[in-house]
């Protein structure tokens, strides 16, 4: 499969990963594994389709300190619409949509540095370190793009390697019906999915957290990736078989336990709780 040129469509997906792995990966057998054997796997075609932004942070001078905004438009990128990008550490970034998932209005910049985004048609509230929603009329979290920053140029770059080799980047949305899904029905449900060829073909994890966002984490221990598992009970943590290292089942971050310091990797999600789809970048 070619994912430079992979086309938005529906398919079954495991099923074709299986007959292209030549294993069996969709099964309900395993009590943990999810029960979703058909779902959409899109590529972002308006992300892949754009070319990477150079955003020169010697001249956007507002981005130079942490907790500093900016909102612009950027050509047709995001739609010809103004998106808002945040510095949130030294090394990172919100780069996000200004576009009210309400009603569309354009959000207003954070007023102080960590103040939440706010919507000033109807008052929705969103997390500048985040996207997520803090207060409706809203329910889904503003949509995020992908960045890179170049240290060596002092360049914030939008849209990285987007269908590239980059695996960072993420190459495709995948979207999950959570109706379909009895795991993951209440909070602290989990379970595993396998999206090959997608996270090296390896499961993910997936929990529901208690406000209606999910961790998508991959299920590969940081330490030697063996499989991790799954919370025993609601907010426990995730524990890996072989040498007993821990992980937060609300975040991935590594637990003070044996082996390894790193977090697991995670993946943007956001879920629309009106349709139950829970959307996936992968
Ligand atoms: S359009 Fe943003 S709160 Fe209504
Ligand atoms: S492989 Fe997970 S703790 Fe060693």
């Amino acid at each position: 499969m070619n994912k430079k040129n992979q086309q938005p469509e529906r398919r079954n997906f495991l099923v074709q990963a299986a007959s292209m792995l030549g294993v069996a990966v969709c099964s309900t057998a395993l009590s943990s594994m999810l029960a979703s054997c058909d779902y959409d796997i899109t590529r972002p075609t308006d992300i892949a389709n754009q070319p990477g932004i150079d955003i020169d942070l010697n001249v956007e001078t507002s981005l130079q300190t942490v907790g500093g905004s900016i909102r612009k438009t950027y050509g047709s990128f995001n739609g010809g619409r103004n998106i808002v990008i945040i510095r949130t550490s030294e090394t990172e970034f919100l780069v996000v949509t200004a576009v009210c998932t309400h009603q569309g209005c354009d959000i207003n910049l954070p007023q102080s540095p960590g103040a939440n985004l706010v919507c000033p048609c109807h008052g929705a509230q969103f997390s500048s370190a985040t996207g997520d929603v803090l207060q409706g009329p809203a329910s889904t979290p503003l949509r995020k793009y992908p960045w890179r920053l170049d240290s060596a140029r002092n360049v914030l770059v939008l849209n990285p390697g987007v269908g590239s080799t980059n695996p960072e980047q993420p190459t495709a949305e995948i979207k999950i019906d959570i109706s379909k899904e009895p795991l993951l029905q209440s909070p602290g449900g989990a379970g595993k999915l396998n999206v090959a060829p997608y996270n090296d073909s390896r499961d993910i994890i997936i929990v529901r957290r208690a406000n209606n966002t999910f961790l998508v984490a991959t299920a590969v221990c940081a330490h030697q990736g063996c499989d991790v598992g799954l919370p025993k009970s609601p907010g426990a943590n995730l524990v890996c078989p072989c040498h007993g290292a821990q992980y937060s089942s609300t975040d991935g971050t590594w637990q003070p336990s044996p082996q390894t310091a790193s977090d697991l990797r995670t993946f943007d999600s956001s879920f629309d709780t009106g349709t139950n789809i829970l959307t996936i970048l992968m």
